[in-house]
């Protein structure tokens, strides 16, 4: 080794240097989700389309997005983005598209679809990345209509405008439309842009989406013409802050004491907690934020952990409900039983969340296969990353089999059977910035397990009915088909009309309606099945 390899720590000090946000994307666009083409384009598709249902959403406007995907050559696709959403105005236009972390919902508590706001530059910067061209927008709030060609100066993580200009909105258009060039790849199956549309319409069944893809034009009708409510935004409760974060509210907090912080910046905390919590930290409650000492601010954090309060409020949450999941679980597999359970809001480290379920069995479903699982987390699907996800671990430990489904040990039951689980909540843990799996809290897990298991034992109570049914059906067909014979045996030892004989016979497999009796006596034996007692409390 020369002498030349060693540096001093005066000539590292020269080295130094800060990266931007949008530099460290560049090299590591693989954590927004852009690791190989055929995701890449997904991506692109689903950041764009969340962004345009978050938007019409947060307007109440009936979303209608038209997907444009054209293919340029083998791998270089043209994506137009078109939504009918509030726009957005022109100061902040270039900001919201030509620079990463920069949006509206990072710091609210609020259920959306987008967080971090890396979502729509993050598909510019791999736009630029892989074309070199500039991405173009056009918005109007209603008013004029604002055309931007831009790209990211991913040195400053700045926009870089290339055009800009203005034109009179003569029919008072209102939505935003993106179109960008990307490199990709564009598949129909499993995980694909097509897929990837269809779920979204499946948990959004109030939204018309248009695909214009390379093999054609599909669309997604809406089936519902509510919107659902606008989830409410709340603050932290005092359960799930940590210290760093509480640590940073009071430098930055504008409450005069630190009572006053505590019941404003905070869910559930009136006066009286807010002093209790105070006196259990030791602190005087009229104390200037800013002022608490590290150890204070260590025994505040302790005292907020362990005082009892109400649990935060739920209406910040948006489920969709039994009967939505139902009908989209139905519309989009023909499936002929469908059942869905939406379990009560609970929480995890302090952020409000809700699991809800459905069940989709036979129909149109293959008989001889692994069932299909489908996720969502605020009503967005998730197509990768399927066996880090919590949902799938809770699919999985579920026992199936006391659902009459074969299933070997940690997979997923077999059989004519998919299953689709929604995770709502104001904060999804992601397991990265490609938001494709849920993190495996155990609180996750334990509710999602609770609401399969719910609607498992619905299910299986259909398919032992159904099972019945059958096997009566079998036993009324052997019977009829014998029917004959046994007419001529009976009229030859009693010596009367084998004809009348016949139809008496008739008759009575009719009266007889073991079907109804079938039915009745599967219903009772669900009602109570021992395992109806013992489960769900493990
Ligand atoms: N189609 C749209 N209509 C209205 N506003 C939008 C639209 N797309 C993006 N925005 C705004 O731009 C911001 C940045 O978008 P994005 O980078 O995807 O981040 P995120 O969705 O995580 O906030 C959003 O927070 C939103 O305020
Ligand atoms: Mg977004």
């Amino acid at each position: 080794m020369g002498n030349s390899t060693i540096k001093t720590a005066e000539e590292l000090a020269e080295s130094f240097r800060e990266i931007s946000i949008a530099e460290f994307f560049e090299k590591n666009r693989h954590l927004l989700g852009y690791e190989n083409p055929t995701k890449a384009l997904i991506t692109v598709v689903k950041e764009l389309v969340d962004n345009s249902l978050d938007a019409t959403n947060e307007a109440r406007i009936l979303p209608e997005i038209k997907v444009n995907l054209k293919q340029l050559s083998e791998n270089r696709f043209k994506i137009i983005v078109e939504d009918n959403g509030p726009g957005i105005v022109k100061e902040k236009l270039a900001l919201a598209f030509g620079k990463l972390l920069y949006g509206t919902k990072f710091h609210r508590l609020v259920q959306s679809r987008g967080t971090q706001g890396l979502g729509a530059s993050g598909a510019i910067l791999y736009s630029q990345l892989t074309t070199g061209k500039p991405t173009k927008i056009v918005s109007s709030t209603g008013k004029d209509i604002h055309t931007y060609e831009l790209v990211i100066d991913t040195v400053k993580n700045e926009p870089h405008i290339i055009n800009h200009n203005s034109e009179k909105n003569v029919d008072g258009w209102h939505g935003v439309i993106v179109e960008l060039e990307v490199e990709g790849r564009y598949i129909e199956k499993e995980q694909s842009v097509l897929e990837y549309l269809k779920q979204t319409a499946m948990t959004n069944p109030y939204a018309k989406i248009i695909f214009n893809g390379p093999n054609g034009k599909f669309v997604f009708d809406r089936t519902i013409k509510e919107i659902p409510k606008q989830p409410k935004e709340i603050k932290p409760h005092p359960h799930g802050v940590e210290i760093g974060i509480l640590r940073r509210m009071l430098k930055y907090t504008k409450s005069r004491n630190v009572s006053s912080f505590l019941t404003n910046e905070f869910s559930r905390v009136g006066k009286n907690s807010a002093l209790q919590i105070c006196k259990l930290a030791k602190i005087n409650a009229n104390t200037k934020p800013q002022n608490l000492s590290h150890e204070e601010i260590e025994r505040l954090h302790k005292a907020m952990q362990s005082i009892k309060l109400i649990a935060p409020p739920t209406d910040c949450l948006s489920p969709l409900g039994e009967r939505l999941l139902t009908e989209g679980l139905k519309k989009e597999t023909g499936a002929e039983f469908v059942v869905a359970v939406t379990r009560p809001p609970t929480v995890y480290r302090g952020n409000p969340f809700q699991i809800e379920c459905a069940l989709g069995y036979g129909g149109n479903l293959q008989p001889d296969q692994q069932a299909q699982l489908y996720r969502f987390a605020n009503k967005v699907p998730l197509l990768y990353n399927q066996s880090d996800c919590a949902l799938t671990e809770a699919a999985t430990e579920v026992d199936w089999r006391r659902y009459n489904f074969s299933q070997s040990q940690g997979q997923l039951p077999q059989g004519p059977l998919v299953i689709l689980i929604h995770f709502a909540s104001v904060w999804v843990p992601y397991t990265s910035e490609g938001k494709q799996a849920i993190a495996k809290y155990p609180e996750i897990i334990k509710e999602t397990k609770l609401a399969l298991q719910d609607a498992g034992r619905k299910l299986g109570r259909f398919i032992s009915g159904k099972r019945r049914l059958l096997e009566a059906q079998q036993r009324r067909g052997l019977f009829e088909k014998y029917i004959a014979e046994v007419a001529e045996a009976l009229s030859k030892i009693t010596n009367k009309s084998k004809d009348n004989i016949k139809t008496k016979l008739e008759t009575m497999l009719k009266k007889e309606n073991i079907i109804d009796e079938a039915i009745k006596e599967t219903e009772e034996n669900g009602e109570n099945d021992e395992e109806n007692r013992t489960e769900g409390k493990d």
